[in-house]
């Protein structure tokens, strides 16, 4: 028997990509499933598809709440708890990416990011901590990005809303470590999602060269990296990966900041010069 079986879960963002997939493969393990975003009609198909895959005694359902309304995502909380019958996994996967070169970001685009990304986070956390607190055991991940240890051209104010989820995810790990809860970061790779299909509409060209040239930049499949989510999860490491590009990645960051920098650039002169030379063509 699967060790989802019958455990109760909330995703934030469960109604695409990685979110989808984490409430689909959850769904298919026996476990209990609800979802939450800003759109209807997407949750509804969501919890459709839920059913199908999940256990006859399982319960589906989802919340409609843009993550950023603390007031909103207090309700569906609230719904979701009633619903379950409590909850032992809490997975804050909200979040969109938007890129663009700092001098070309609006401010309202940064502000956005972080009342998305970080203070969404935020907002679903406390509204589920005193369930947590009261309980004295569960799980808790947060998702953040791999541009949330480094980042690169273009991502100012995206990865600025993904580290601050690691300082937030840090000090809460320890805060619920006295609660007996335990609190993941996970880091997605590129996968490909709606949301970087939407990511990819307006992101700099110079951004997307440096992409297509970089070694260590492979987009997966929201299935792999769901597999991956579900390896990492039982494990006791705190940070969770998806691909062996993701930790050569880390390690070198970690371990050898200074010529991560120098690869980076390196990466960011041969991509102006490729683009210098399909401009000339
Ligand atoms: N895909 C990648 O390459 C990648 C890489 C690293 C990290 N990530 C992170 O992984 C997470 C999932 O990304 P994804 O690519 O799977 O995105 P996605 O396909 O766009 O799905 C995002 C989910 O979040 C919901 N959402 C977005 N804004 C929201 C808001 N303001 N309030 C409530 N829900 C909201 C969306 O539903 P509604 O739009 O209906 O609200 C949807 O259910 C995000 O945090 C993303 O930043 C993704």
């Amino acid at each position: 028997m699967s060790e989802f079986n019958s455990k109760k879960v909330f995703i934030s963002g469960g109604s695409s990509g990685i979110g989808k997939g984490l409430a689909l493969a959850f769904a298919e393990a026996g476990a209990s499933v609800f979802v939450s975003a800003r759109g209807k009609d997407a949750l509804e198909r969501t919890v459709n598809e839920l059913r199908e895959v999940g256990t006859s005694n399982a319960r589906f359902d989802f919340g409609v709440a843009d993550v950023s309304d603390s007031n909103r995502v207090n309700d569906v909380s609230q719904k979701a708890l009633d619903i379950l019958g409590g909850l032992d996994i809490l997975i804050c996967n909200s979040g969109y990416a938007k890129t663009g070169t700092v001098i070309e970001t609006e401010e309202s685009d940064f502000r956005s990011l972080m009342d998305v990304n970080f203070f969404g986070h935020v907002n679903v956390v406390k509204a589920f901590q005193e369930h947590f607190v009261s309980q004295r055991r569960g799980e808790i991940v947060l998702l953040s990005s791999m541009l949330a240890t480094f980042s690169i051209y273009g991502y100012g104010a995206y990865a600025a809303s993904k580290f601050a989820i690691t300082g937030f995810a840090q000090s809460l790990r320890q805060e619920m470590m006295t609660y007996n809860v335990r609190v993941k970061l996970f880091l997605p790779p590129t996968t490909d999602t709606p949301g970087l299909e939407k990511e990819n509409f307006d992101k700099p060209a110079l951004s997307k060269e440096v992409e297509m040239g970089s070694l260590l930049n492979a987009t997966h499949s929201v299935d792999s990296v769901v597999q991956a989510f579900l390896e990492w999860f039982p494990k006791r490491k705190f940070v969770g990966y998806a691909s062996w590009d993701s930790w050569l990645q880390y390690f070198v960051i970690r371990h050898f900041p200074e010529l991560a920098l120098t690869i980076a650039d390196g990466e960011l002169r041969s991509a102006q010069k490729r683009l210098d030379k399909k401009s000339k063509l």
